[in-house]
């Protein structure tokens, strides 16, 4: 008999949420592991490298709402750079910056400015990932390894994926008939536990939004395919809704982007690449601004998109506008139908709609969170629907372009 139930990993357990709940957050679906040659659990960590690590985990604690629990740094004996572990929900990012002046981190800003390095990932047998991964000729950043301290031991190892984006993978439990228990520090081996002084405001909600439900890469003119190929046959991801072509063209913009998925679909990726179009597409403006491919945006999932919104507003957060004439339009009315709050209350804080076979989702975009226009955040809340709202791409894209053409990047 095979065993295709899905399981709480230990973050999900830690932030009191269910296996309803992420099936309605985030599409989470069983599959049989025991057939998967790469498995995979769900998101282990988002590692973002930063110019000034001190003030952005003060920024995704008074902006966003997470909460500080971890840290590493010279008082811990890591004369290197300073980490910082915030958590919402199952989320887990981490922001690292260069103390050392030689510090490596220093030369990804450089290149790359503010962005994510490493898309960490929860497995259940790293050695059984690597030796996979080896097989089929991908790129081993990091052995397998085992870090210990007074909490545990975890089995880490590491993989490239596109442009300087790594996936570091963590195995957190020992193989059945091992001799671990699970870890049990606030992140790595090395991490000590820190809070924070910061106080949310009266009546804010214990947290903005619950569980991350996808990650998009942009990758090279011409690259897309290769990307899902390395997903499909080195981490066994499967391919989920694609879409191709007039989709998500604009008059001056065009991509093309494919989804591929882990087999419960915790973690999904959405893959961009640029497309011919008369002028410089958003793709194109982040590869050059990144210097190659990267993380473009993390969607973060909520269950209460309109007070996550209010609240993030309040907070100083910048969301891409939505014209009015969005709203107004005959033909979007008819498509969404009924959802469970007034148009009216959408269109005041700019929440786009998208509607498929399988239900409906609410969604909004934040501006780019850092100096370059690269990394910025989506928020997502599912009823039913596992899409990605393609039905908004135009309607997205015309509001990115506006903000492209006050940079002067169109
Ligand atoms: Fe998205």
């Amino acid at each position: 008999m095979t065993d295709t139930a899905v399981h709480l990993t230990a973050q999900e357990r830690d932030a009191h949420l269910e296996l309803d709940q992420l099936r309605q957050l985030v599409g989470l679906v069983p599959y049989d592991e025991s057939t998967d040659v790469f498995p995979v659990t769900g998101w282990d960590a988002i590692v973002f490298v930063v110019g000034n690590a001190t003030q952005t985990a003060h920024y995704y604690q008074s902006a966003f709402g997470m909460e500080l629990v971890g840290y590493s740094g010279p008082e811990t004996g890591n004369r290197d750079h300073k980490a910082f572990v915030l958590r919402s929900g199952s989320i887990r990012f981490v922001v690292k910056g260069g103390v050392d002046p030689g510090s490596t981190l220093h030369e990804h800003v450089r290149v790359h400015g503010d962005g994510v390095a490493d898309i960490s990932l929860e497995v259940p047998d790293v050695d059984r990932c690597i030796d996979h991964a080896r097989s089929i000729g991908a790129t081993i950043l990091q052995e397998p390894e085992d870090l210990t301290d007074d909490h545990g031991t975890v089995r880490v190892a590491a993989i490239a994926a596109y442009g300087d984006t790594r996936h570091t993978l963590v195995q957190r439990v020992g193989l059945p008939g091992g001799d671990w228990s699970a870890y049990d520090g606030p992140y790595l081996p090395g991490y000590v536990p820190r809070s924070s002084t910061f106080v949310k405001r009266d009546g804010a909600p214990k947290r903005l939004f619950q569980a991350l439900d996808h990650i998009v890469g942009n990758v090279e003119l011409g690259k897309m395919d290769e990307w899902v190929t390395f997903y499909n046959k080195v981490m066994g991801f499967v391919n989920m809704a694609e879409f191709i072509g007039d989709d998500i063209a604009t008059d001056y913009s065009a991509l093309m982007s494919k989804v591929v998925a882990n087999g419960n679909h915790r973690v999904k990726f959405p893959l961009n690449e640029p497309a011919v179009a008369k002028r410089k597409s958003q793709i194109d403006e982040y590869l050059e601004f990144y210097q190659g491919p990267g993380a473009q945006h993390l969607a973060l999932a909520t269950n209460d998109i309109l007070t996550t919104v209010d609240q993030m507003r309040a907070n100083g957060i910048e969301f891409l506008e939505t014209p009015d004439s969005y709203y107004q339009d005959p033909a979007l009315r008819e498509r969404i139908g009924q959802v469970r709050v007034p148009i009216e209350e959408l269109q005041k804080r700019g929440i786009l709609v998208d509607r498929d076979e399988d239900g409906y989702l609410l969604q909004i975009f934040t501006r780019p969170v850092q100096d370059r226009p690269t990394v910025f955040f989506e928020l997502i809340e599912r009823h039913g629907s596992l899409g990605f709202g393609k039905g908004n791409f135009k309607a997205l894209f015309e509001a990115i372009e506006r903000e492209q053409e006050k940079r002067g990047n169109l």
